[in-house]
């Protein structure tokens, strides 16, 4: 991935910063969309993971939605030109504030999470004469074989709502005036490698949708969420998800009513991969049994190790000597601040630059400024070669007008 030239042009480049391969970008959206494209899918891309402006422009331009957990994120993909009809909104917890919002810029669906979400969203769709549509989001019991921090499916976990509210809204639908139920949700977890889980996932959902059928509602879409892994071992090796994998084994197993869409919400899958955190060696430290090297970033720019123990591959990228084991840490006073114990490295040295690979998704989103560190900068390919970013969209960035309240 990173060739003499562009090492060079990192080696001016003040550190840390994130490094977005747009190519590899590019190259994993049209990999999904050639999938999906003869076929009644909706994509909304999972905001959550990455909200870079080129990024969201990129994946815009291939004519994918946005999944979106807040008003800020509603905002953020209104005023990249996202379609707001192919805008959903997610979340446990949407304030009054934000289902104004998402009313007022009439946005395509609400996932929906308790009778009571539901209630609230009636209420001020009527105070503004709108029908909001609604995907009840269902805890579907199904177990996503995933770190159980990221696990959202079973009961439980906070997400979806309970038989016992489902009944309550089955039977007091009609109260519901501004109301219009259009779809299932689902999603039940993160990172999911095993295909199997996807195929336990599909099987149970046409039990929910002949339960719901039985009742005499009837759907447009089924919404399947995100949850797709990708190979953060072999990044050169595996740069783009199974997608086919994931596709087929929703085509062979979930029942789709006749003129029915099936939404994906795909976050990791699509910006995982490529990209990158980059970060120098500062020093070089013997510590007893230990030889660490410590960098310039701390779980300040990814938080990923120390909240789940997850494994990004890292590598020295400017040396080619013998390779030495090093535990790879962070200049925060917390010894969770490492992101990787026993690591593999070509010897290293101070000034040497380090990529943690796989950062993509869930990276430079979950930066933080605990201890007052910078803000962590960002660079595209693009950035570094004579092609610039609009070369990659065939049009020029949008003149951005509207505020947004963001730490951005
Ligand atoms: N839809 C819903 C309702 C979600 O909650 C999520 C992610 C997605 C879609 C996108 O899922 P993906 O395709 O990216 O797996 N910060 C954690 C991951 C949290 C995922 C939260 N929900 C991490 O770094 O692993």
């Amino acid at each position: 991935m990173f060739n003499n030239e562009l090492i060079k042009k990192f080696k001016d480049t003040p550190t840390p910063f994130y490094f977005y391969d747009l190519d590899q970008l590019e190259q994993t959206i049209l990999r999904l969309k050639s999938l999906v494209f003869h076929n009644n899918y909706q994509i909304h891309y999972a905001l959550k993971a990455n909200v870079n402006e080129p990024i969201l422009q990129m994946i815009r331009k291939h004519g994918f939605g946005a999944d979106c957990v807040s008003g800020n994120e509603i905002l953020q993909a209104i005023r990249l030109g996202f379609d707001p009809q192919k805008i959903v909104f997610a979340g446990v917890g949407k304030s009054d504030e934000e289902i104004c919002l998402a009313l007022d810029h009439n946005i395509g669906v609400f996932n929906c999470e308790s009778l009571q979400e539901v209630r609230i969203i009636n209420e001020i769709a009527l105070e503004r004469d709108k029908v909001a549509n609604i995907a009840i989001r269902i805890n579907p019991n199904v177990e996503a074989k995933t770190h159980h921090y990221i696990t959202t499916g079973m009961q439980t976990n906070k997400f979806g709502f309970s038989q016992e509210e489902l009944d309550e809204l089955i039977s007091s639908i009609f109260d519901f005036k501004a109301i219009e139920i259009t779809g299932l949700h689902f999603h039940i977890g993160s990172q999911i490698t095993d295909i199997d889980v996807f195929r336990n996932l599909c099987l149970r959902v046409n039990e929910i949708q002949d339960w719901f059928n039985s009742k005499g509602f009837i759907f447009d879409h089924i919404n399947l969420g995100g949850g797709l892994g990708i190979d953060y071992q072999n990044p050169d090796k595996n740069p783009i998800p199974d997608f086919e994998k994931l596709i087929q084994t929703i085509e062979q197993n979930l029942k789709v009513r006749s003129g029915q869409e099936v939404h994906l919400e795909p976050g990791r899958s699509i910006v995982g991969q490529c990209g990158n955190l980059i970060t120098k060696v500062l020093y070089i430290k013997n510590g007893g049994p230990k030889k660490f090297a410590v960098v310039d970033a701390g779980f300040t720019e990814l938080i990923r190790p120390a909240l789940y123990q997850a494994y990004h591959k890292i590598q020295n990228i400017t040396s080619d000597q013998e390779p030495m084991i090093y535990d790879i840490v962070g200049p925060l006073c917390e010894s969770t601040d490492s992101f990787g114990s026993g690591v593999e490295l070509c010897e290293t040295n101070r000034g040497d630059l380090i990529a943690i690979r796989s950062a993509g998704a869930y990276g430079e989103v979950m930066s933080s400024y605990y201890n007052l560190r910078k803000k962590v900068k960002s660079y595209y390919s693009s950035d570094f070669t004579e092609q610039g970013f609009s070369d990659y969209l065939g049009t020029q960035l949008e003149d951005v007008s509207m505020e947004i309240n963001m730490h951005l």
